[in-house]
């Protein structure tokens, strides 16, 4: 039986991954879960909020599933997310946006599939404080970096039957950082003559995003921007309680969704599992588990298509417990 590590993650975390568990049980999903606990209560206990014991468990396993760990705004502790992906130098963060039968949005036809540089830029936390009235970030950029996240993204295209790459930076501004992004992606599209390469700056694909989605096919940024821009496709097709997102190295692969532990429902049962539970499915087909993870796909869809029971950021007033209830039930006529 496969070993999955299971990182169930503070704020919300833990109710979805539970949602998760009691799903793939009623599923009868073959694996088992190597559960590690990360994030500011572990920090308390062990005196650091990513142990080692997680980074090895995840190694090991080469396969993880996370929900998401609070990151102290300001002070206090470094983001565990970042850590672990640079850890295990997962390099791309990948995080498709395609519109689901059954959620309303503004716009139809929205397939935009996000790819993330994951290990540098502004997110390597390289700051400090010149005087109080001042501080600065760096903002670094490397060949080796650009070139591989290209790659992944023209890879990714290729393998997906995808059609155009759009390399999305602000080298108009950032002129050596951003610029060396974009020479890297320039050289890579060379070798992919079949996949239309665009580029674009980030302000104006914003812009674009929110006036016609349609025209955007895969996008590759750096860091920042991937995690900024995610967001707002995330946004285009219900929002964080729907969009999925995996990290992926040469040796494995961690399973996360794009939102945050969002504190502000933590423990009212009102969090939506649908995100971990997406990426929770596609790390089912990563071990090829491909029947299974099609049962529960069948299962959840039908659920959010009938729209019956779906939780409040959807527009509904189900709680957490009862839409996975109701996945549960549809498994059966899956
Ligand atoms: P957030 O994504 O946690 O929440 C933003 C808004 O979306 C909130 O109103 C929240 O209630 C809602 N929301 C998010 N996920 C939802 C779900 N599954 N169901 C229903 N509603 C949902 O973003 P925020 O508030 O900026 O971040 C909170 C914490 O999460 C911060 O400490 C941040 O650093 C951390 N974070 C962790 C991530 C990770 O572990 N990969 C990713 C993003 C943020």
């Amino acid at each position: 039986m496969k070993t999955v590590t299971l990182i169930p993650g503070d704020g919300i975390g833990p109710e979805i991954s539970d949602a998760v568990k009691k799903i793939f049980d009623a599923a009868n999903v073959e694996i088992e879960w190597d559960i590690q606990s990360a994030g500011a209560d572990v920090a308390e206990i062990e005196g650091t909020p990513l142990p080692q014991r997680v980074i090895d468990s995840v190694r090991k396993n080469k396969v993880a599933l996370k929900a998401p760990v609070t990151t102290p705004i300001g002070k206090g502790f470094r983001s565990v997310n970042v850590a672990l992906r640079k850890e295990l130098d997962l390099y791309a963060n990948l995080r498709p946006c395609k519109n689901i039968k059954g959620i309303d949005t503004p716009f139809e036809n929205v397939d935009i599939v996000v790819v993330r540089e994951n290990t540098e830029d502004l997110y390597a936390g390289t700051e400090r404080k010149i005087n109080e009235d001042c501080a600065e970030s760096i903002k670094t950029i490397t060949r080796k970096a650009s070139t591989r996240i290209a790659k992944f993204a023209f890879e990714y295209a290729i393998q997906n039957k995808r059609k155009t790459v759009h390399a999305v930076t602000k080298a108009n501004i950032c002129k050596l950082s951003d610029g060396l992004f974009l020479d890297c992606c320039k050289d890579v599209a060379k070798e992919y003559p079949q996949i239309e390469y665009k580029e674009i700056l980030v302000d104006n694909l914003c812009m674009q995003l929110v006036q016609n989605p349609q025209k955007f096919d895969v996008l590759v940024l750096p860091n920042l921007y991937g995690d900024i821009v995610s967001d707002l496709t995330a946004g285009l097709i219900g929002g964080l309680g729907v969009a999925q997102g995996a990290n992926i190295g040469v040796d494995c692969a961690v399973f996360e969704p794009v939102h945050g532990s969002a504190p502000d429902i933590k423990g009212q049962n009102k969090a939506n599992p649908t995100a971990l539970l997406i990426c929770a499915i596609n790390m089912l087909k990563y071990i090829n588990e491909n029947e299974k993870a099609q049962k529960i796909e069948t299962a959840l869809y039908k659920v959010i298509e009938e729209g019956k029971i779906r939780t409040a950021d959807l527009g509904g007033n189900s709680t957490t417990d009862e839409y996975t209830k109701e996945i549960i039930k549809k498994l059966d006529q899956a």
